[in-house]
């Protein structure tokens, strides 16, 4: 027998509560945050899938390992640990610790040097172009044609379109300071990038002298997409794929809170010396002793045993399936989604669910709020809020897509909390024509979706 359902390959021994609210609460709670759900306290949230961020459950053995972590300042055993796993799954020389993944954008650029130069990349994460931008640099997407089209099924929607890379590449010469490639590509819709493209996209920046990195937070996710989906990828390991995208790699940042299975942290892996050189002298600056990099000797040791169980099989595919469900589900509604189903999240097209509402009343906050007020289920927006840019005196520069990111949380909720969560979404799609937009009351200068106030209009 070979059963259809795909269980969660893990059992619980440990509970928290979740909290309930009143549609009434709700409405003074989301008020109170000025329409913005990143400004919402955890206790007035039923369902959290703001991000799958450092939200995840660790496994037992990963709080066995917190149990004996190595507190030395210099030279700590769980450093060691978490180096060799860290070398036997990426090849890397020179592995940096760091708190989480923007500490090792912010590292690596200035090491790089990305001042008047430019980043290309397939699609950069927020912090990825706000670290870019502000060491005065230029961030470019160039995500295939696909990757910007909520309904093309292409099954690797977060390839970089290989055209429009050399002629950057050949045109700018100097002025690029590196080829970065996102896996999976976050804002385009948690879409993986294939071998191939990757593959390709190394050879082009190596061709024309460029280093060729990885954004590697969600790399196992990506890993099982290319074992699923590319053509003679089935009889390869998420491990054995996942070891060959790294080999490709002049180095990776990672934000390991994601497929690193833990709450925080973050790696910066190099294989140039001098390049590490720098980036450890930024480090102890602004981070701590290379040995630590930011976290205690317990988080090491549990990003040593969580990057060793990420790339099971039996996890990945759990994950996958868990994710393709709830959209699935919603697709069956009728509710217009990015396409396929990516890897952390469900991302829903707040443009083609709310065409009365234009990129400027933001839509994917309309939405959000909706979901909230509906449930108390919080998602986020990843559309003119987040990626639009104020214009004098007229309307923002609207964001690419208008998506709302559903992310789930690694090994947390259960299949009967997403159809809990599929009822609440199918209510608010009923009631779609009625959404209000909202307009900005106050916003500050960098990453301002996570700050700034708003207001219905
Ligand atoms: N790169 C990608 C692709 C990310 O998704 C994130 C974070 C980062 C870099 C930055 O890492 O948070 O550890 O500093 N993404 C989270 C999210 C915040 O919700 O998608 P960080």
């Amino acid at each position: 027998m070979d059963p259809k359902t795909v269980i969660e390959p893990f059992r619980i021994r440990m509970v928290e509560p979740l909290s309930f609210t009143t549609p009434t609460q709700r409405r003074e709670r989301l008020q109170g945050a000025h329409y913005n759900p990143f400004l919402l306290r955890s206790r007035d949230i039923t369902i959290d899938l703001l991000t799958d961020s450092g939200t995840g459950a660790m496994s037992a053995a990963q709080w066995a390992a917190i149990m004996t972590g190595d507190e030395t300042y210099a030279g700590s055993e769980s450093y060691y640990q978490l180096r060799d796993t860290v070398h036997a799954l990426t090849g890397m020389k020179h592995v940096i610790p760091t708190h989480q993944g923007r500490s090792s954008e912010h590292i690596l650029f200035s090491v790089l040097g990305v001042k008047g130069r430019c980043v290309l990349a397939n699609t950069h994460f927020d912090t990825t172009r706000a670290n870019v931008e502000y060491l005065g640099g230029e961030a470019i997407d160039l995500v295939i044609e696909e990757g910007l089209n909520p309904r093309s099924e292409h099954p690797f929607k977060g390839n970089i379109d290989l055209a429009r890379l050399e002629h950057h590449l050949q045109r700018g010469g100097d002025d690029v300071a590196c080829v970065l490639m996102t896996v999976t590509n976050n804002s385009g819709g948690g879409q993986p990038a294939s071998l191939e493209n990757l593959r390709a996209a190394s050879a082009l920046a190596h061709k024309y002298g460029r280093p060729f990195f990885l954004d590697a937070a969600r790399f196992a996710e990506n890993a099982w997409f290319i074992h699923e989906r590319e053509p003679g990828q089935q009889q390869r390991t998420p491990h054995d794929i996942a070891q060959e995208v790294f080999s490709l790699s002049d180095g990776f940042t990672m934000s390991a809170k994601k497929d690193g299975l833990v709450n925080i942290g973050g790696l910066l892996c190099l294989n140039d010396d001098a390049t590490a050189e720098g980036a450890r002298s930024l480090l102890i600056l602004t981070e701590g002793y290379p040995t630590y990099g930011g976290l205690a000797g317990r988080d090491l040791a549990a990003l040593a045993v969580g990057l060793q169980e990420v790339t099971d099989p039996q996890y990945l595919k759990y994950r996958i399936a868990s994710v393709r469900y709830l959209h699935n589900k919603l697709d069956a509604l009728g509710v217009p989604l990015v396409h396929p189903s990516g890897g952390h999240a469900v991302y829903i097209d707040a443009a083609a669910l709310y065409p009365h509402l234009r990129p400027w009343d933001l839509p994917g906050v309309s939405l959000c709020n909706e979901i909230y007020l509906e449930g108390g289920v919080r998602g986020v927006e990843i559309g003119t809020l987040m990626f639009g840019r104020p214009v004098d005196g007229a309307h923002d520069k609207p964001a690419a897509m208008e998506l709302v990111r559903l992310a789930f949380p690694r090994r947390t909720y259960s299949q009967s909390h997403v159809d809990w969560l599929a009822e609440i979404i199918a209510d608010v799609y009923q009631r779609r024509d009625s959404a209000p937009g909202y307009r900005i009351v106050r916003q500050s200068p960098v990453l301002r979706a996570f700050t700034a106030e708003l207001e219905p209009v």
